[in-house]
């Protein structure tokens, strides 16, 4: 079906016909062994649209027996041109039912139909990144002298599992997954409890490009059972982790216990630096994307404007114009921002923007919970700017999640970057200005991940991402993630 139908079919029924509800273990679709199951709501009206099995300890069990097996298995066996056939196939299943993947992402997460669709697109070209890397992906030759024959191989790490947040579901998935694959390694995915779908979708393409049973599995279920089990398991090799300091966290205290390898994503509070030289009207573009898209539930949205007092002003000004003409809607509508992802999360949002209120806050623009304006439906929060904050305001040290912009005003460079260190996460950061100098010193003295110089969220699969301080540790994309799933081992041979 065309794009148009999809959506109109979605409209008018709620969701769309067929959707996969079990979990996927060892090549099967199956219900949980005691019968649990859970629903999943469309944010955009607040309604359940789907219904799916809530697995626990003897799913992941299952799940994780299915990817052992298959790590020792055919898995190993397959050359890795071969295993680079199967990934470029899975790319080619996500663009051949890319409409159907999108709708179904915007009805589980809430998010805008063409933010679906470029996430299903990011998901394609992960996976065929990762397909051209499975045999490029080598170890080096030690010079021992004459005498000795030394060199190191990369070995899959094993079974992976991986631990998918609501913001991202298909993209999240497809950046642990695919490496993962691509370094010989088998998984075990557990989506968000509140967006299960795209990751039921992506393994029913595995499935038809008949990638081997047990290689990639899916459960699905909350946090505290499926989740937990999960990152728990003896079975388990190494973890992927994006969500919550705080899960984050006890993620890794329950991964202590097997001496679990890990990796962690643990989103930020990521500034945006505008220099008095910067190309104004890129630097308001780069602000507007980096922190309403996605209703500004982004690990890495620009959730801090750090600006230089001679053009704050006028800036803000301009900002507050377009934030003011931002439409909201159902994301099937493609408005101008969608919904939140749930009710408690909307909450959540409303108070921080409470408690501004009542410190006196300069809210420019927006600050209250509201609903889709046609329908009267879903749960929105209005796009939200507030001025002229403490670098000690909650505003600027907590990750809000949602479509409210903090800004923290400078007077000179080593203020500005002081403000822009001044959190204790570490994820990305953005520099704006037309000076080559300074954007390079502060990209160098900037503690973060990743710097986009000029361009917020520039990038792609290709490079990689990840976090310091409490942003978590690990890197994935690029040729950095194939490391994340290998361990490497040296071997020295007398001669
Ligand atoms: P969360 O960190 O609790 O959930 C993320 C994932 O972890 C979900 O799949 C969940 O089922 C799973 N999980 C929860 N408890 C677990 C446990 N004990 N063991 C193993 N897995 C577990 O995040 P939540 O509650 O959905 O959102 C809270 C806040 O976290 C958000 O407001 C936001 O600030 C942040 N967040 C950051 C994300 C990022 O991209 N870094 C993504 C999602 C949330
Ligand atoms: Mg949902």
């Amino acid at each position: 079906m065309d794009l148009q139908s999809l959506v109109e079919v979605a409209q008018q029924t709620g969701t769309l016909p067929h959707f996969p509800t079990q979990h996927f273990i060892d090549g099967h679709w199956c219900a949980s062994a005691d019968g649990s199951e859970m629903d999943s709501w469309d944010p955009g009206t607040g309604k359940v649209f789907l219904r799916f099995s809530a697995g626990g300890a003897a799913e992941v069990d299952a799940a994780v027996d299915a990817a052992r097996r298959a790590l020792n298995g055919p898995w190993s066996r397959l050359k890795p041109p071969d295993r680079a056939s199967l990934l470029r196939a899975v790319a080619q299943g996500l663009r051949t039912h890319a409409h159907r993947l999108a709708v179904a992402e915007t009805l589980d997460s809430g998010k805008r139909l063409v933010e679906s669709l470029g996430d299903v697109r990011g998901a394609a070209a992960c996976f065929e990144y990762y397909a051209g890397a499975c045999d490029k992906f080598h170890g080096d030759a030690i010079p021992l002298g004459p005498d000795y024959l030394a060199y190191t191989v990369h070995e899959p790490v094993g079974v992976t599992a991986h631990v998918i947040p609501w913001n991202y579901p298909l993209s999240t998935a497809a950046r642990g997954i695919a490496p993962a694959l691509a370094a010989g390694c088998t998984v075990v995915a557990k989506p968000a409890e509140q967006t299960p779908l795209t990751a039921l979708l992506l393994a029913e393409i595995i499935h038809a490009v008949e990638i081997p049973a047990g290689v990639v599995n899916v459960v699905t279920g909350t946090g505290s059972s499926a989740g937990a089990s999960l990152v728990g398991h003896p079975g388990v090799d190494h973890v992927t982790f994006t969500g919550s300091v705080a899960t984050g966290v006890n993620v890794m205290h329950n991964a202590a216990d097997q001496t679990t390898r890990l990796l962690l994503e643990l989103g930020g509070k990521s500034p945006l630096m505008v220099l008095a030289d910067a190309d104004l009207d890129r630097a308001v573009a780069g602000v507007m994307d980096g922190i309403f898209e996605n209703a500004g539930q982004i690990c890495s949205a620009a959730s801090r404007l750090v600006i230089d007092r001679r053009i704050h002003a006028a800036f803000i000004d301009r900002l507050t114009e377009k934030t003011r003409a931002l439409t909201l809607g159902h994301g099937l509508r493609n408005a101008g921002m969608g919904p939140v992802n749930s009710a408690p999360h909307l909450q959540k949002i409303a108070g921080f923007l409470e408690r501004a209120r009542s410190r006196g806050a300069h809210i420019r623009c927006g600050g209250h919970s509201t609903s889709d304006p046609q329908t009267g439906l879903g749960w929105f929060f209005e796009p939200t700017i507030v001025d002229d904050l403490r670098a000690d305001d909650e505003l600027v040290q907590e990750e809000i999640f949602g479509p409210v912009l903090a800004v923290q005003i400078f007077d000179d460079l080593e203020q500005g970057l002081d403000l822009a260190n001044g959190t204790r996460f570490g994820l990305v950061a953005g520099i704006y200005t037309r000076d080559f100098s300074n954007a390079h010193r502060l990209a160098q003295r900037i503690d973060a991940g990743q710097v986009y110089i000029n361009e917020y969220f520039a990038g792609g699969i290709a490079l990689p991402f990840g976090g310091n301080k409490r942003s978590g540790f690990g890197r994935e994309k690029g040729m950095e993630a194939l490391r994340s799933y290998s361990k490497l081992k040296g071997v020295a041979a007398r001669l």
